[in-house]
């Protein structure tokens, strides 16, 4: 019984499902609220005109973000439509003042044009990439030149894997991520840890 809530669980970060999805959904944002606050506050002060975040969950970072860079367009992606209706209604300000867009997406193939965004951010969603290296080569395809690409997570050696099915969660060292980045032609800016009372993250940020 405690293995397949464990797996239901675990199903629900990756992709967040109706009723209990929800429910996941608020437990995220009280256990990330530390690293989502973070990381937005991570993201450089350079000119930004386009900013998007990959795998939105609830939009917490989103609305944070809005409050951050008032004049920016800020684009919103996620797999799981539970978590795309919550983000909705969460944001529907900033959408309504056409400052927000936020669509069904995946991170492996967004819907932006070649060179359109200045930032993209993604918060908790390492684990699920199936192809990490497209993932950064994609990423690589709508960032401008001098585009800032930053990636927070949860390092392997912090994990316990027990608690997380390997067919659903894959975890990495910062050296592992620094790595994918460098092969992809990004270059290395900062990588921070992040501690709060619950869990330590690297916040790493890389720069095309
Ligand atoms: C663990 S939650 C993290 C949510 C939020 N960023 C946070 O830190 O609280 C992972 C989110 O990423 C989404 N997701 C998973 N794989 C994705 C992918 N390939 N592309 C876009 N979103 C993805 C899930 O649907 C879910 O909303």
């Amino acid at each position: 019984m405690r293995e397949r809530l464990k797996r239901k669980v675990a199903e629900n970060l990756r992709h967040p499902r109706g009723f209990f999805g929800k429910l996941i959904g608020r437990f995220m944002n009280h256990f990330n609220k530390g690293i989502i606050q973070f990381t937005v506050e991570s993201i450089p002060e350079i000119e930004i005109e386009s900013i998007a975040e990959i795998g939105i969950g609830s939009g917490m970072a989103l609305k944070l973000c809005a409050k951050r860079f008032p004049t920016a367009m800020i684009y919103g992606f996620d797999i799981s439509k539970t978590m795309l209706s919550v983000a909705r209604r969460e944001n529907m300000k900033s959408i309504t003042n056409s400052k927000l867009k936020i669509d069904q997406a995946s991170i492996s193939k967004m819907p932006l044009e070649n060179e359109s965004l200045d930032v993209l951010y993604t918060i908790n969603t390492l684990y699920f990439w199936e192809d990490p290296d497209q993932v950064f080569k994609e990423v690589y395809r709508v960032l401008r030149n001098n585009g800032h690409f930053i990636v927070s997570f949860n390092p392997k050696e912090e994990m316990n894997s027990f608690a997380y099915p390997n067919d659903l969660f894959q975890f990495y060292t910062a050296d592992q991520v620094g790595e994918l980045a460098l092969r992809n032609e990004f270059k290395l800016i900062s990588s921070q840890v992040y501690q709060d009372r619950y869990e330590k993250y690297i916040c790493l940020i890389v720069k095309k």
